[in-house]
């Protein structure tokens, strides 16, 4: 057994560093169909949770300035797949890495477990939209580029593994396209980089401000100000300006300054 892992290591060794792209590639989609078969426990899946809750927040919302993706409601097969891409290197996530470890996130029943728990999250009411200039265009650049893999109402593709993308924040949106059309994100689909090639600068903003502002099925949104019960001790920050676990119209008003007579 020692042997033959020892013999795997030296032949990854001796291989070029190109094949490693092909090898985490090929690591992800195994671990991704693991996943899948295992069958999900929710109760351990918010304790695996609970790590991630620092940065995509308790309700797995994100941040309307899009610096975190909201999590919640995107389809299980989608959070498998990105976090068996991350691990494995396959997508680049400098920040998210050390906590997709096995030491901290665990195997593949760690993975669907979580994938489970925040599938099932409610949707945030807020997410981050554009600033709503060219929705025309917009929608029109979507139905006719976009509608085959992410659905008519940008409800992604459970089998496939296409993200649903309403309900997410505008900025996130906008830098994971931009990513994926100039090839820096690994695990891009490569039909996808082809449909959007010729996009411009104003087509690329249009059809992401249409995507931001498509509300998902009420069933999928929480209400107004809903916290996740399933965290009550979660410290929310103590400055409300840093923007950590808030969406931007949640957090409190700064002071009014007193009027001088
Ligand atoms: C230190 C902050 C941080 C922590 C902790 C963290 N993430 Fe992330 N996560 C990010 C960032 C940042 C991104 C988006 C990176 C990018 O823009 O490419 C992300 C992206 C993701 C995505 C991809 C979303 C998409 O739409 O493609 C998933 C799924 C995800 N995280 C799940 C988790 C889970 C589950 C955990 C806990 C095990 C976790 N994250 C912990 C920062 C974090
Ligand atoms: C041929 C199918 C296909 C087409 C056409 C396509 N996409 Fe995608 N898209 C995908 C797949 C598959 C992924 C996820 C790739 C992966 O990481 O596994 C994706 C990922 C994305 C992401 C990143 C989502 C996230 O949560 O990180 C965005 C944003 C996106 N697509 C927007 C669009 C828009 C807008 C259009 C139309 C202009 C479009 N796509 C056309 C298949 C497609």
């Amino acid at each position: 057994m020692r042997k033959s892992i020892l013999a795997a290591s030296m032949l990854g060794l001796m291989l070029s560093a190109g094949s490693s792209i092909a090898d985490s590639h090929d690591a992800a989609m195994r671990e991704y169909e693991a996943a899948l078969n295992l069958t999900p426990d929710l109760e351990n899946g918010k304790k695996v949770y609970r790590v991630c809750t620092v940065c995509h927040t308790p309700e797995g919302w994100g941040l309307e300035s899009g610096a975190y993706p909201q999590v919640a409601g995107q389809l299980r097969t989608v959070i498998i797949k990105q976090l068996a891409d991350i691990r494995a290197r396959n997508r680049d996530n400098p920040t998210m890495v050390p906590f997709t470890s096995p030491q901290l996130l665990g195997g593949a029943q760690e993975i669907a477990d979580a994938a489970a728990y925040i599938s099932q999250l409610p949707m945030s009411p807020r997410n981050g939209i554009g600033p709503g200039i060219d929705l025309a265009w917009g929608k029109k650049l979507y139905e006719d580029n976009c509608t085959e893999c992410h659905g008519e109402n940008g409800e992604g593709h459970l089998e496939d593994h296409i993200p649903a993308v309403y309900g997410q924040h505008y900025r996130y949106l906008l830098r994971q396209f931009e990513w994926i059309k100039m090839e820096r994100r690994r695990n891009a689909d490569k039909k996808m980089v082809k449909q959007i090639h010729n996009f411009t600068h104003r087509d690329v903003r249009a059809v992401l401000d249409y995507v931001s502002r498509i509300r998902p099925p009420a069933d999928k949104l929480a209400a107004e100000g809903w916290r996740n019960p399933d965290f009550p001790k979660f410290a929310r920050p103590s400055n409300p300006h840093s923007g950590a676990g808030y969406t931007i119209d949640q957090r409190p008003q700064r002071p009014q300054r007193p009027i001088r007579p």
